[in-house]
């Protein structure tokens, strides 16, 4: 099929190429015209494992462009995944999402063009985009379209660092629209996902026991409603355990046994079930506070999700007052923090709690030291102001410093050399923002281990 992607974020990339994987000719659209030529050169402007061999390998079927009569003309399906990102009123910012579809409305020609909202768009977009869809295409051909468009709504559901694996190998693809033709076109383009058909990427093996991926195909409101739905549930889910893990502290339990002993339900399951820090990126905020906004339209509360907000924020200030606890005097102590992406294995710094607790921690008067594999470029375009000190050595992190945080788990932390860093420290404790260091292991060194609920463990020599 002939597929238009509208915006080559960390979305609109990992679609393009994995539609590309699958044979389809893809033109990606993007307004940033480095992120275009960045593309063109064959280099990816986000860190996602893998995506760079498989960009190389499906490059024959992929074009890139910022402009639109190059991708939008004749294309069976155009997909719009632009940011939403959020306002202060909690709704998203539909900006970018108006301004696309009005660029697509002009460039419209031929046959039926499914318009994908792929972007997370509030319930209602759908509608709201056919609006834009028509009226623009109205005022810029002259005549009103005629069969011309249909839209449709297609959640996303990929984990930055995990992206290309979700997409090849989703749990479900959820396509929505009141349109049938478009719903058949959407069911024929993802053919080889849904029934697997495809050979697997050799970096990316097909999961052994994956056989046909499950359709939900709907209307409209629907789709967009299972986005928000299933979002808010896994944020809830983290918030839980974190609220879990508060009482554990208090009971003197584990709360990682506590974790792995409710996890094992399989009414419940495990996955996000890892008490820390808390939930971060560039979803889980906005997207519970736009469902927040939305039931506000129609007069109805969503406590259940806001008390998961209202603990995730919490577990950021949380690390601040263990820290007190600990150092009783914060201004002018040394803090290191390891780890500024929300999570491992993306460059994304958008609602990093690193980034806030930092924040919390300047504000006390701390010196703050910061170190992160990956994202340090990134944050140093996008935190200019923030007067900490990045380093791209993790010794710096470690040096002189009355407490160094994990607050990302990236696997190079955990299999640090942690002994080899413990001398330089002023004191050695460490704060296991992320329950993700082997509490024994450090304690044996020689640290005093912490995590942000219950007692610190003293180091093993003087215990
Ligand atoms: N990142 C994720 O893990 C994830 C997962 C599921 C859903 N989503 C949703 O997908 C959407 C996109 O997220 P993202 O993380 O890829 O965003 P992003 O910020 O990484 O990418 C958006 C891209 O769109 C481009 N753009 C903006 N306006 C444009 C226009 N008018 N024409 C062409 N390009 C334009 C931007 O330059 C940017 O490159 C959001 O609604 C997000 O909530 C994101």
């Amino acid at each position: 099929m002939k597929v238009c992607v509208v915006g080559t974020g960390y979305v609109g990339l990992t679609t393009s190429v994995c539609l590309a994987y699958l044979g389809h000719d893809v033109t990606c659209i993007d307004l940033d015209e480095r992120k275009i030529d960045t593309l063109r050169a064959g280099h990816t402007p986000i860190y996602e494992p893998f995506i760079d061999q498989l960009l190389e390998q499906v490059a024959a079927r992929l074009t890139f462009t910022t402009d639109y009569a190059v991708g939008v003309p004749g294309a069976d399906v155009v997909f719009i995944a632009v940011q939403t990102p959020q306002l202060g009123n909690g709704s998203p910012d539909l900006q970018y999402l108006r301004a696309a579809a009005e660029s697509v409305a002009q460039h419209l020609a031929g046959g039926l063009t499914v318009v994908v909202n792929k972007s997370t768009v509030p319930i209602g977009s759908g509608n709201w985009v056919d609006a834009i869809l028509r009226e623009a295409y109205e005022r810029h051909h002259g005549h009103r379209p005629d069969g011309q468009f249909a839209v449709a709504s297609n959640p996303e559901f990929l984990r930055e660092g995990n992206a290309l694996h979700d997409t090849l190998y989703p749990d479900r693809i959820v396509i929505g629209s009141d349109n049938q033709a478009s719903l058949d076109v959407l069911s024929q383009l993802y053919r080889g996902i849904l029934n697997q058909s495809f050979t697997p990427p050799t970096s990316l093996p097909r999961p052994a026991a994956l056989g046909a991926v499950p359709l939900v195909s709907t209307d409209l409101a629907s789709a967009e409603l299972v986005k928000y739905a299933a979002n808010a549930f896994l944020a809830l889910k983290i918030s839980y355990i974190n609220e879990i893990a508060a009482i554990a502290g208090a009971v003197g339990a584990d709360v990682a046994e506590v974790a792995r002993g409710t996890g094992l339900d399989a009414r419940i399951g495990s996955r996000f079930l890892q008490p820390g820090v808390g939930w971060g990126g560039s979803c889980f905020g906005k997207d519970t506070a736009a469902l927040v906004a939305t039931a506000a339209e129609y007069n109805l509360a969503m406590p259940i999700v806001n008390a998961a907000r209202e603990v995730n924020q919490r577990q950021r200030t949380r690390v601040v007052d263990r820290l007190l606890d600990e150092l009783r005097i914060i201004k002018g102590r040394k803090i290191g923090l390891l780890g500024l992406a929300f999570k491992p294995d993306t460059d994304d710094l958008r609602d990093s709690p690193a980034i806030d607790i930092a924040t919390l921690l300047l504000e006390r008067g701390a010196r703050i030291s910061l170190h992160d594999p990956v994202a340090a470029d990134r944050f140093q375009r996008e935190q200019p102001d923030l007067a900490a000190h990045l380093t791209h050595r993790i010794e710096d992190v470690f040096d002189d410093a009355d407490a160094v945080v994990v607050v990302t788990d990236w696997s190079q932390y955990l299999d640090l050399d942690w002994d080899k860093f413990l001398p330089s420290m002023r004191c050695p404790l460490v704060l296991d923002g992320r329950h993700c260091l082997s509490a024994d292991r450090l304690t044996e060194l020689g640290y005093r281990y912490l995590t942000l609920t219950g007692p610190a463990i003293p180091p093993r020599s003087n215990a």
